[in-house]
């Protein structure tokens, strides 16, 4: 690892994480799909954005059921994006680049063609590699029936029967995603192995995928009608399988792992619970490091709104020490925006009867503040990739086109999640727009109109979001008091949001409908939108130098 990131001990307190989604990246040989390749190709992009680690979806050998979340080897790389040495010469570069890596771990489920799961069917029930999974006997007669009402959280039954038995499997993803059994020690022991396999390979941390869903209720008993969607959490308290006590005892035997290795390699939690004190276990400290702060993500544009969920975020993290970490967007959600561009304010993927049109101007100029408002704000964040170039959801993909199985086994009702993961444009007048070769054809369509968006076209473009990313990243590393810290609010007009940090910044937010009179300040250092004079315009941000007293 090189000697910058050596060095700076609680590197992830403040880190700026960058989300690449494999398969829409980079396309390196030009068969479509991103792959690792495109990756290590695009590494100086990374650098020179100013981020400081960036985390890589699902990366394994994989049917592909739903994106790479359905892992049929922990321990290897997907043929089409590369191979391990690929993945280890990524790793080296990356760091070489002085760029940390964070993999995804995907421990509630593997594929249904992973070996553990093969085995399984393969033996009979009761069988101690039937009880790496989670099989239960069908009710009614004949066990014709699933064994409970548990719905799967890409619509319809989360049980699915084995023919010829009266066995049903547990999945809370799709079919093809088998639930493990976290109450088998063989399945913890497994986990810590392959948790060793990426340590030892030098990777600096782990995203981990829906670590609020490991640990069951071992009587399973029927959840009831009001069954909430994944991105819904409940404020039911023991849920039969949502944000069990249980799941913390598996995350002390992880840091107690991670704690062994130099260098501070870390866990970020994907949780979806209802409120940050929830999320605030998870990063007891000994427990994970960071967890992503969703509240923020499904906040609608509304100054008191956004005040209250960033207060009760930093209240919540405070209390257990650990760092707020703040998203806009990721491959699950919406485009932000897209969200900002119209009144949906939740995070959900589009239903096909909410699809009003979007105010694509207005949605950017409010993308771009909310970039200087989350950097700004105390802790770390995560860059969706696209984000900084501005792009929005493709909501008019053609149906033949959607491998999201929320859109298929929700019988088409639910669009999916396609649209926020249509592979990135770097250059070029028209698709594929350098995501590959000359020729290739980017496994989703990219809108015409991207031409205007691609790196090459905005690179050098004062006015351009990625330079206001790129600015904003190298004040954010220059100046101190960004990331780990503390703010304080100031009063402001209605629909202000403004607050200072230590030394130096003072941050001021406009979404209200008309211009306020900045503060105080003795420079303006960035600012989202043109400013006039001394009054900042609605749906923009400046990023103020406080004056010296
Ligand atoms: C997480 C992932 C999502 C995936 C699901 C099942 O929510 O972010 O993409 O479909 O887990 O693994």
């Amino acid at each position: 690892m090189g000697k910058e990131t050596a060095e700076r001990p609680g590197w992830w307190r403040g880190a700026v994480i960058y989300q690449i989604y494999v398969r829409s990246f980079a396309d390196g040989d030009g068969n479509g799909v991103g792959d690792i390749a495109g990756i290590r190709s695009r590494l100086g992009y990374l650098r020179d954005l100013g981020v400081d680690a960036i985390w890589i979806t699902p990366w394994y050998p994989s049917p592909m059921a739903d994106g790479g979340y359905d892992v049929a080897d922990y321990c290897d790389i997907a043929p089409e994006f590369g191979t391990l040495a690929d993945a280890e010469a990524l790793i080296t570069e990356a760091h070489e680049h002085g760029l940390r890596v964070l993999i995804d771990l995907v421990p509630n489920h593997t594929s249904d063609r992973h070996r553990w799961f093969l085995e399984a069917l393969d033996s009979p029930p009761g069988s101690p590699q039937r009880d790496r999974y989670i099989f239960r006997t069908g009710s009614g007669p004949g066990g014709h029936q699933p064994p409970n009402d548990w719905q799967s959280a890409f619509g319809g039954s989360a049980w699915t029967r084995i023919p010829g038995e009266d066995q049903w499997y547990l999945h809370l993803f799709a079919p093809e995603q088998p639930d493990l059994n976290w109450e088998n020690r063989r399945v913890h022991e497994e986990f810590v192995d392959v948790l060793r396999f990426w340590l030892d390979r030098g990777v600096d941390g782990f995203r981990i995928d829906v670590a609020n869903s490991l640990v069951k209720d071992q009587t399973f008993p029927d959840i009831g009608p009001d069954h909430p969607d994944v991105l819904e959490p409940t404020e039911r308290v023991d849920h039969p399988h949502w944000d069990r006590e249980g799941v913390h005892d598996i995350y002390r035997e992880w840091r107690l792992i991670s704690d062994g290795y130099p260098g501070e390699r870390i866990f970020v939690a994907e949780a979806w619970v209802p409120t940050p004190y929830r999320l605030a276990r998870y990063v007891r400290p000994d427990e994970l490091h960071s967890a992503f702060n969703f509240d923020f993500l499904r906040c609608a544009w509304d100054a008191e709104r956004l005040r209250k969920t960033i207060n009760d975020n930093l209240d919540a993290m405070e209390q257990v020490g650990a760092p707020p970490t703040w998203v806009l967007s990721n491959h699950d959600v919406t485009r932000h925006l897209t969200r900002y561009g119209r009144s949906l304010t939740t995070g959900r993927g589009p239903r096909t009867e909410q699809l009003e049109p979007i105010d694509v101007e207005l949605g950017l100029r409010r993308a771009r503040a909310a970039a200087l408002l989350m950097l700004a704000l105390p802790g770390g964040a995560y860059v969706y990739q696209g984000e900084e170039l501005g792009l929005w959801e493709v909501e008019d993909l053609p149906d033949e086109v959607l491998q999201d199985p929320t859109f298929h086994r929700s019988g088409g009702n639910v669009r999916g999640r396609d649209g926020c993961r249509v592979p990135l444009p770097w250059s070029g007048d028209a698709p594929p727009f350098g995501f590959g070769p000359d020729g290739s054809v980017p496994w989703l369509p990219q809108p015409p109109e991207w031409k205007a968006l691609t790196a090459e076209a905005l690179r050098g473009d004062t006015a351009s979001i990625l330079e206001l990313y790129r600015s904003a990243l190298r004040i954010r590393r220059e100046l101190a008091g960004f990331g780990d810290g503390t703010l304080r609010w100031l009063d402001g007009p209605p629909g202000a949001l403004l607050f200072e940090r230590d030394p130096t910044l003072l941050c001021a937010v406009n979404l209200s409908a008309e211009p306020f009179r900045l503060p105080a300040h003795a420079e303006v250092m960035l600012a989202s939108g043109p400013i006039a004079g001394d009054l900042l315009p609605r749906d923009t941000a400046a990023w103020l130098r406080r004056p010296t007293p």
